[in-house]
């Protein structure tokens, strides 16, 4: 997929920015395992323009020189321009306006989602930013469905953001009122395809967690690439799967336990090495829960790390909980578990208390 004239992404699956997510270690993990690009969670422009430490703390390049976006959202055009210029300044190859946050506190200041009710200033802002940046480096939009049910407008909404200079219109098939409840709508997706010319790439988002929902969304939808949030927590494997997939190789299948703990002590040794601070410990509570989403027990897995004081308690008890998982496994000679499959939570591995995880 080309984005803009020079970037380009091998494969056609993308992360989806996640505010609190999408830090620098959980980039890495899932760009060691094949995903075609990582953006930034959103990065407030006025915050960035001010030099609020916390925000531009977040402002990271990736790892070994890949390529990497960053998201910025606001509604002043000067601050747009700083923060765009500030992700430039870090290498990014491409900056990515936020025109699809539902949160209450984003919205109340008319930024995020609040723009899909405000086209022209939607417009002006991207035409801020694209001055702003070098000629290489393509602006690109992610919004939602519409503002609700009676205002699906996504498809003029990114007809008049391409018009102002957007390189790539990424849409999450939910209105803004439903925030993330009931189910994202392929069909807006399509519409927006349709409404765009052809060299301007369309990315399809919204409930895909696994090869067979990435399948449904290509074809249904005609978008040129697909972009997982929730689906690739604690489970990186779907962008190596999906690698295959999308060059027309068979899929490898899940990973098995001993994998997971690898790929797992991997993900805590880049947030103790990149993050480090007073919020590691959160960081990696956060990582437990993820790795062991779906697998027997992983609620009571939780519930204890989570009262851990430290870290190598909550290390020990990973460990732990997997030597217990893979002896179980080999006593009982059970197959791998199939996470990313719509019967995740039927599992062989499942106690059926993933969902709370
Ligand atoms: C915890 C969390 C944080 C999010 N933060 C952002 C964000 O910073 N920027 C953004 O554009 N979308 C954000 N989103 C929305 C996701 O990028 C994505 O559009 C949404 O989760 C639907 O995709 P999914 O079903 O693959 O998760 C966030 C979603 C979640 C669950």
């Amino acid at each position: 997929m080309r984005i803009g004239e020079h970037l380009v992404v091998d494969t056609p699956v993308l992360l989806a920015p996640m505010a609190a997510v999408t830090d620098l270690p959980f980039r890495t993990v899932c760009e060691e395992f094949g995903v075609g690009f990582t953006i930034t969670e959103f990065l407030s422009a006025h915050a960035l323009s001010v030099g609020d430490p916390k925000t531009t703390g977040k402002l990271t390049a990736s790892l070994g020189g890949r390529k990497f976006g960053v998201q910025i959202f606001g509604r002043e055009e000067s601050m747009m321009e700083d923060a765009a210029r500030l992700a430039v300044k870090i290498g990014a190859s491409l900056v990515d306006i936020n025109m699809g946050c539902p949160a209450k506190r984003v919205v109340a200041g008319e930024c995020g989602s609040a723009l899909m009710r405000e086209p022209a200033i939607a417009q002006t802002l991207v035409r801020a930013v694209v001055r702003a940046v070098p000629a290489n480096v393509p602006v690109t939009v992610k919004h939602r469905a519409g503002w609700n049910q009676d205002n699906l407008n996504a498809p003029e909404f990114a007809l008049a953001l391409v018009e102002a200079g957007a390189k790539m219109i990424t849409v999450h098939g939910r209105t803004r009122t439903q925030g993330f409840s009931g189910k994202s709508d392929p069909n807006i997706i399509k519409l927006v395809r349709d409404a765009l010319p052809s060299h301007i790439p369309v990315v399809g988002n919204g409930d895909v967690i696994s090869i067979d929902d990435y399948l449904r969304m290509r074809e249904t939808t005609g978008c040129d690439a697909v972009m997982i949030g929730r689906g690739a927590l604690g489970n990186p494997w779907l962008f190596a799967r999906l690698k295959e997939v999308a060059s027309g190789r068979p899929d490898p299948g899940p990973p098995g336990l001993e994998e997971r703990l690898t790929v797992f002590r991997r993900h805590v040794e880049l947030i103790e090495t990149l993050k480090g601070g007073p919020r590691t410990l959160h960081e990696v509570r956060k990582a437990c829960a993820w790795y062991a989403r779906g697998l027997y027990g992983c609620n009571a897995l939780r519930l204890r790390v989570w009262e851990t004081p430290d870290l190598a308690g909550a290390r020990a008890l990973v460990e732990e909980y997997f030597a217990q998982l893979i002896e179980r496994q080999s006593r009982l000679g059970l197959e791998p578990e199939m996470r990313d499959s719509k019967t995740e939570s039927d599992g062989v591995f499942s106690s059926g208390d993933d969902q709370a995880a």
